[in-house]
């Protein structure tokens, strides 16, 4: 039986998060207040789970990853208060709670998102890690989190409204606006555990291909779940006529996509052995979640 990742670094990983948020002590701090509201409770922390594990993994103790992994989360966090804005998918709840955008307004919900970005790459700064390696972080967060990753595959996830897409233009968007920063983050942690270049090639290959199933299945779940299991409203992609592996194939075989996709993700861990077993466990789950 292999331990657990959530096991072994949801807790860690929480009280990380919190730690970096600065003190809140009066209106001049309502953002850290719109901040926290986002960043703390509900989330399933998977990304820094990823980053610590591929530290793990890599040779270091996975808590020398956990300023890289926090780091990676203020991105993701940032990116879902914007994604459920009413200019992009318009939607009212997150993580089980109100939007960002219904509890403070929309120009605090953008700027509490702007400030967890900025935070995060002052995370990395402040990281107790060799400095050329936080630079490569650096580096690495700022292209997955940009116009070449996230931001880009959420400018064509917008377009997709509006133009039919064929499966490979779904995979296209999907590789940036999800894959990049799971990428990222499995990046951060070979970067941390300063790895040699076939271990961060073997990341690269199974983030990439893990982002996409992951996807895929929160399509997947955005028409089969319901808003109690998600935390979040479903039917949000046809409500915004969004084209996803679901409307181009079915949820069915949208979900047999995810598992091979998730099956290429597994066997690029071979270089690392039996000690990559929690991590396929991981992996499988994902593909098997409910929210
Ligand atoms: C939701 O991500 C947005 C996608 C990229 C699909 P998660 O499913 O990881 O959301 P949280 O962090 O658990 O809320
Ligand atoms: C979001 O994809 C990807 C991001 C970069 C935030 P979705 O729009 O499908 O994510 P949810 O379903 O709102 O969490
Ligand atoms: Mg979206
Ligand atoms: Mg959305
Ligand atoms: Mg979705």
């Amino acid at each position: 039986m292999t331990e657990n990742l959530t096991e072994k670094y949801l807790d860690t990983i929480n009280r990380a998060l919190a730690a970096y948020l600065p003190e809140s002590d009066g209106a001049e701090n309502f953002m850290n207040d719109v901040m926290a509201y986002s960043l703390q409770n509900g989330g399933k922390r998977i990304r820094p789970m990823l980053t610590m594990e591929f530290c793990a993994l890599c040779g270091k103790d996975a808590a020398s990853a956990l300023p890289f992994a926090c780091a990676v989360e203020y991105v993701h966090t940032y990116s879902l208060i914007h994604d459920d804005l009413p200019c992009m998918d318009n939607d009212d709840m997150r993580r089980g709670k109100p939007a960002s955008h219904i509890r403070f307004g929309e120009a605090n919900a953008l700027l509490g998102g702007d400030g967890l970005l900025t935070m995060a790459f002052g995370i990395l700064a402040a990281a107790e890690l060799p400095p050329a390696l936080i630079v490569r972080a650096v580096d690495a967060l700022a292209d997955a989190a940009g116009v070449c990753g996230m931001i880009g595959g959420q400018y064509l996830d917008l377009a997709g409204e509006t133009e039919a897409r064929t499966a490979d233009d779904l995979r296209a968007t999907d590789a940036l606006k999800t894959g990049a920063l799971i990428r990222c983050a499995c990046v951060l942690g070979c970067i941390a555990a300063d790895a040699d270049y076939e271990q961060i090639e073997a990341a690269e290959l199974f983030a990439e291909n893990l982002g996409v199933a992951f996807q895929i299945i929160d399509d997947v779940l955005d028409v089969t779940s319901d808003v109690g299991t998600l935390g979040k409203p479903v039917g949000s992609d046809e409500k915004n006529g969004k084209s996803t592996y679901v409307s181009l194939l079915g949820p069915e075989q949208a979900k047999a996509e995810a598992v091979r996709y998730t099956q290429k993700a597994i066997d690029a861990l071979a270089v690392f052995g039996d000690k990559a077993d929690a991590l396929t466990d991981f992996a499988r789950a994902l593909a098997e979640r409910i929210n």
